[in-house]
Formats: C-alpha cells, structure tokens, sequence
C-alpha cells in the first residue's frame, strides 16, 4: 500500500482547465481561463478538468447548481380572490403574464393530511372551483407512524395518473410537517424533479419544515432517513391555519422557536418570555385584537429570518458547525426511547432545558439567566425533564454524535441570552455536575411520566 501510494506521486500528471461556451445551439469547450469579448454572456459556470496520467484520463466536472425558493407570509391564502397559492411560486414575469391571458385551466395536484382536509377540505375545494382549476386533492392519513416510503410511492402512483406537466405544474402539499417532508420526496423522486409547494398547517412546520430543503421518510426504524435537500418552488405561509392546531402542538411549535431566540436573537427570547403564554392561548391569532400587540406576526417573522439566516449558506448542511442542531444532539434518541410520548419539540426542549445546565456549569450562564430560560419553558408549557434522559442516554448520544460529525461533538451552548458558540471540549465532569444539578432542581417539578 505504502509503496503503491509512493509510486503514484511520481506518476505525471498534466491537468486542463476548459470553460463551456454556448455556440448557437451547442456548448464547446474552451482551453483556459480567458475567453474572448464576444463569448461574453454565453459561458456556463460549469468547468471541466481534465486530467491525463499514464493510468488514464479522468474528467472532473465541476457545475454549480442554483437553488432558488420564495418563503412567503401571507393572509387569507384561501380566499380565492388572492392567487398566491397558483401562481406565487412564479418568478418569470413573462410567463406570469402569459398564464393570466391565457384561457387554459390551471391543473394542480394536492396532497393533504386527512385530519387537515376534515377541517379545511370544504375551504380548499371552493378555492380551486372558483379559480376554475383542475385539481385533485388527495387526503392521506400522513402520520409519523405512515411517513414511509410506502405512502410516498402512493402518492407518485397517483401523481402519475394525473399526468402532471413536470415543469409548469408544482405538485401542492398542505399539513402539518409529516405530510409536507413525504410530499417533498416524493416529488423530488418524480421524473428526477418535480416542482412543489408547501403550506404548513401546524406551527413546527410554519417556522420549521416549510423554511428550509429537506424532504424525508423514516425508515430502517430511524427518523428520515431516506430523504433528499430539494426545497420547494415557494412555502406559503398562513397563521390562520394555527387556530386549529391543538394546545400541545402550538407547544411543540413554540420549542423550535425557543432554540432560535436561545441561539440567536434576544428580542425574540424576550417575547416568549413575556407574551408566550398569551401566544399559547390565542394561537398566535391575536394581532388584530387589542391586547395582540402583534407578538404572533413579530415571532414568527424572527424565528424565520434567523431559521433562513442559517440555512440559506448551508442548504446541504456541508458545514457541520450548525447551531440549529442545539436541542438535536440527545433528543433524536430520547424520542426514539419513549415513542410515541414525546412530540418532537418536547424532545428537543428536554434536550435543550439539559444544555442550559451544561452552559450554566461552564460559566457560560449565569445562574439568573439559567432560571430565566427554564421558566420561559415552563411558562411555554413545555417539559423541563425526563426520566428517561439517562446520564448514559447522553453520553451515548454524544458519543454517536462524535461519529456522524467528523470526529467532533460540535456542541451548540447558550452564552448568555440570545447567543451561542459550539464547544467540542466539555469535560465529563461538567456534564456529570450538569445532570446532577438538572435533576436534582428540575425532576420534583416534573412528574416524569410520558403524559404531557
Ligand atoms: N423538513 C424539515 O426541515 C423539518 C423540520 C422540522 C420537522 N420536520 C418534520 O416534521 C414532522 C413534525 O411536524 P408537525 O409537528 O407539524 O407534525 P404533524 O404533521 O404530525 O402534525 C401534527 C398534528 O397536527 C394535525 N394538524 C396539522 N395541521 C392542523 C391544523 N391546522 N389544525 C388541526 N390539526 C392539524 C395533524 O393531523 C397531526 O395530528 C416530523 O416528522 C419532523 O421530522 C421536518
Ligand atoms: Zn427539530
């Protein structure tokens, strides 16, 4: 092995840079780096090197590919006087303008969450007969317990039936996360790349799954593990749709905007803190009504700038230094532990409630701030403590962490309120003091049990 490896230093090696150049209805390769004036316009950004040894010769293909998406909060998205769910995902003027002279029928093909549809499927029907629309609504019981490539290859089943024009007719998926991460792959499976859209209908996906690209499916028993980062042609964003949301999953929601204040943004920690539980209890639709204050419109507009702050550079999450992943580092595996108990957030914010001990033991918090944040969860009516949060539950975790993260544990801690840095060096010790002081101060508040 040692002398083969020395054997291929020595082996010449002659390497050519070539651009690509669009001649009439053709691309060319072009040696080099300097191209004339006049192909100016026509060159791709795509390179291609080649590269000869004695071995052979090997092309390497270099092509930059564009990802672009709208997320758009809007109001009455059903309403069918606003036409944002049709044509807000177009960004060719022409072609906009094109559709609305033109006299052909617009063709759709919905997939709804079952529960959704029971509650909106009168609502979305109309929107479409008004709109003169050919549609299909297609209402699936998109469970996490059904989010399997089996409910996916039913809906491709019946996309394919619809004949869809892959290019001008965006497939349009309306739930909760469940059903927008299914619809997602699925058509990102067909014909290679189908356009879709996504209206989340719960309050996690609104300011979660519908911001970023990452479609998926669990299988082999893991969480979306088939997937792919393919983000839809536009998310469009309604709050009115939380009006009907139960209680505890506004809760669920509130959790993974807690970890982008907690992460992020003070201001938005001081509106949880102080207008989270009114936010609970008005279902974050109060701000026309005079003790709103618009908290609802201002939340969710923060935690989604900071959630597309993160993601927009790091769509494919190549770079593993992620403070998005704070409350995801021991949480995947306690809910896989207790399922179907935990909903995801509550997870994430035992998780997190656990981390805040580890900053506050780091001196990275002080001890007012550490109260501070755990009675904002509390007051967020979300639980601070798990039984099954094992000290051995979080080395394994980290421990498995430390494998799927290039060799690092990439730790995202608070330091302060509204900020945070990873730390690959916290010590046992810390971790241990930090479990002991967790429940020692947070076990008699919470009863434990998997009832929340
Ligand atoms: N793609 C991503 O980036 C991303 C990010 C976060 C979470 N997720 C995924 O999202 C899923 C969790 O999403 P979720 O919390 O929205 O769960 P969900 O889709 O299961 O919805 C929660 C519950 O609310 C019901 N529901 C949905 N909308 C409703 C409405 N308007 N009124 C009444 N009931 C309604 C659903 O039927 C369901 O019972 C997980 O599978 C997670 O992996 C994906
Ligand atoms: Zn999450």
């Amino acid at each position: 092995m040692g002398k083969a490896q020395h054997e291929d230093n020595k082996v010449k090696q002659k390497t050519s840079e070539f651009s690509l150049v669009r001649v009439k209805s053709t691309w060319k390769r072009r040696l080099g780096k300097k191209l004339n004036k006049d192909t100016a316009g026509c060159v791709s950004a795509a390179k291609i090197y080649e590269s000869v040894t004695e071995k052979g010769t090997t092309w390497t293909v270099v092509s930059p590919i564009t990802f672009t998406y709208k997320v758009t909060e809007t109001q009455g998205l059903l309403d069918p006087s606003n036409d944002t769910l049709l044509l807000g995902h177009i960004t060719d003027l022409q072609q906009l303008e094109d559709i609305k002279k033109s006299n052909k029928p617009i063709k759709r093909f919905v997939v709804t969450d079952q529960e959704v549809y029971k509650i909106y499927g009168p609502k979305i029907t109309k929107y479409f007969e008004a709109n003169n629309v050919l549609y299909k609504i297609l209402a699936l019981p998109t469970t996490e317990e059904n989010k399997s490539m089996e409910m996916a290859l039913k809906i491709l089943d019946e996309v394919n039936n619809f004949s869809l024009d892959r290019r001008t007719e965006p497939i349009i998926a309306i739930g909760g996360g469940v059903c927008l991460d299914i619809v997602g792959l699925a058509a990102s499976l067909y014909r290679r790349r189908t356009p879709y859209i996504r209206v989340p209908t719960t309050l996690l996906s609104y300011i979660d799954a519908s911001v970023g690209a990452k479609t998926g499916v669990n299988f082999a028993n893991c969480k979306n593990k088939l997937g792919a980062y393919i983000p839809p042609a536009a998310a469009f964003l309604d709050l009115s749709f939380v009006q009907t949301v139960p209680r505890r999953h506004i809760s669920n929601g509130l959790a993974e905007m807690l970890k982008m204040a907690l992460m992020k943004h003070r201001g938005l920690f001081e509106l949880l803190e102080n207008h989270g539980c009114m936010l609970l209890d008005t279902k974050f639709q109060a701000d026309n009504c005079a003790y709103g204050c618009k908290a609802a419109s201002q939340a969710t507009r923060i935690a989604i700038t900071t959630m597309l702050e993160e993601l927009a550079p790091n769509l494919w999450e190549d770079d593993l230094n992620r403070l998005v992943d704070f409350g995801h580092l021991i949480s995947p595996a306690l809910e896989m532990e207790v399922l179907p108990s935990l909903l995801h957030g509550e997870a994430v914010n035992i998780d997190m409630s656990y981390m805040v001990y580890v900053s506050q033991e780091s001196g990275l918090l002080t001890e007012e701030e550490k109260q501070r944040i755990i009675s904002c969860m509390v007051g967020l009516e979300l639980p601070v403590w798990h039984e099954a949060c094992t000290m051995e539950l979080i080395q394994k975790s980290l421990q498995d962490r430390l494998k799927h993260s290039g060799g690092l544990v990439r730790m995202p801690l608070p330091v302060g309120l509204g900020q945070a840095e990873i730390f690959n060096n916290t010590s046992y010790e810390i971790l241990h003091r930090a479990y002991k002081k967790w429940c020692d101060e947070l076990s008699v508040s919470s009863d434990g049990s998997s009832d929340h």
